[in-house]
């Protein structure tokens, strides 16, 4: 009989181990503290309260959550959840606008939709806290911590994550309303300059996170973000998966990134920054185009984008715009699909991106290090 339970009590054990990989803790975590800053990818909640159209915080986001929509931009957690249960923290870290004194030690996430490494990314649609604004953010949580704990030496073992500069692409330098262009940054700036741009500016935010004592940063590169269902839409041909344009403008990034984390790399010689190459983790065999998902159930309401002619599809019916219409259903098969609405990736995009970021699966997967060795180092 004793046998018998002890099977059982082993499959269990199992089937959760392999069901539930991410929610295995292993009681202390591997790092004191843990800080998320950038955008949509990341934010869990810091618009709720926001004058803005950047929100998430009513259903279908959230179906997969256990509690329900939060404001997460998906249907599960984000990628930057669960790097923090790969790195041992039980509970999800709480976000800028509802950290507490008791929290915030554990770490601050501060991403929020629609921001961008530039201020005026995104405000079209209202309020956002631009990653500049994040950095301010930070800055009050390590008053706050120095003046809880009285010493803030320990943030150098601390995990920053940033994921930033998809919304300047695509709320920005390719953002176009019917005929018009609210952002002249495309008029102003060549694809090249403008990545220029944009980097010098991020070297100077991440110098101010340096700064207020942060060492080991992982940065997250572009995601194929020419084949979101919302640029496929404005900017490349009915059938093709991907803009190739968009593309090309986030290769450049990209690289860009790459070359400021060696840059860093030398000159911060007590600090440790790593790239994160998305493109790598969520590429397919020999770059075939994203899996579509399965078709949103049609509505009797007429005029909604149609989706049904495009490779990339959203798994909610969407708004004109890029938003799950709210009370909407989602698709029923949410792990076969890439996007949850027209710009955001479903949970297992996520999980692939937190998994691999977290321990890299392949050499292109992260450069130089992946976060579970950024753990390790020591400064
Ligand atoms: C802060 O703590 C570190 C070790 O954790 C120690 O080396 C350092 O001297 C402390 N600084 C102050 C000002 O107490
Ligand atoms: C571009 O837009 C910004 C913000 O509205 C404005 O300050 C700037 O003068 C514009 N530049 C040009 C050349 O139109
Ligand atoms: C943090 O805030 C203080 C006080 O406002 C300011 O002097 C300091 O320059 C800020 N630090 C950074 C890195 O922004
Ligand atoms: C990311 O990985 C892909 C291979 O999957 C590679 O082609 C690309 O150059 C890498 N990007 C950077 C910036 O290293």
């Amino acid at each position: 009989m004793g046998s018998h339970f002890g099977l059982l009590n082993y499959f269990t054990c199992l089937i959760m181990l392999l069901y539930f990989p991410n929610f295995v803790v292993s009681g202390k975590p591997q790092v004191p503290c843990y800080f998320i800053f950038g955008d949509s990818l990341f934010d869990t909640g810091n618009n709720n309260q926001l004058d803005t159209k950047w929100k998430a915080n009513y259903p279908p986001y959230g179906i997969d959550f256990p509690k329900g929509h939060t404001g997460r931009f998906t249907n599960g957690r984000t990628a930057a959840d669960i790097i923090g249960q790969n790195l041992g923290f039980d509970g999800f870290i709480p976000t800028y606008v509802t950290a507490t004194d008791d929290q915030i030690s554990k770490g601050v996430n501060y991403a929020s939709g629609g921001a961008g490494i530039l201020d005026r990314t995104g405000f079209h649609n209202g309020d956002r806290f631009s990653f500049h604004q994040q950095i301010v953010h930070h800055n009050s949580t390590v008053s706050r911590i120095s003046r809880i704990q009285k010493n803030t030496t320990f943030l150098k073992e601390c995990i920053y994550v940033v994921n930033i500069g998809m919304s300047d692409y695509i709320y920005n330098y390719y953002y176009w309303t019917g005929f018009d262009r609210i952002y002249n940054s495309s008029l102003l700036y060549s694809k090249i300059n403008y990545a220029t741009i944009l980097i010098i500016q991020y070297y100077r935010q991440l110098k101010a996170l340096y700064n207020l004592g942060g060492r080991k940063f992982a940065l997250f590169g572009l995601a194929q973000l020419g084949c979101t269902p919302f640029i496929v839409k404005s900017w490349s041909a009915v059938g093709k998966p991907c803009s190739v344009l968009v593309n090309d403008a986030e290769y450049v990034f990209n690289n860009r990134l790459k070359t400021l984390v060696d840059g860093l790399n030398k000159l911060k010689p007590d600090a440790r920054f790593t790239f994160i190459n998305t493109t790598s983790i969520l590429q397919k065999k020999e770059g075939a185009p994203v899996t579509p998902p399965s078709l949103p159930i049609p509505t009797k309401k007429k005029k909604l984008p149609d989706y049904n002619k495009y490779k990339a599809r959203p798994c909610c019916p969407v708004t004109d715009d890029w938003q799950c219409i709210l009370n909407s259903t989602p698709c029923a098969t949410r792990t076969s699909s890439t996007y949850f609405d027209t710009v955001h990736p479903t949970e297992p995009n996520n999980i692939a991106i937190a998994t691999r970021s977290y321990k890299a699966l392949l050499p292109t997967d992260v450069y130089p290090y992946d976060i579970h060795r950024l753990t390790q180092v020591k400064l």
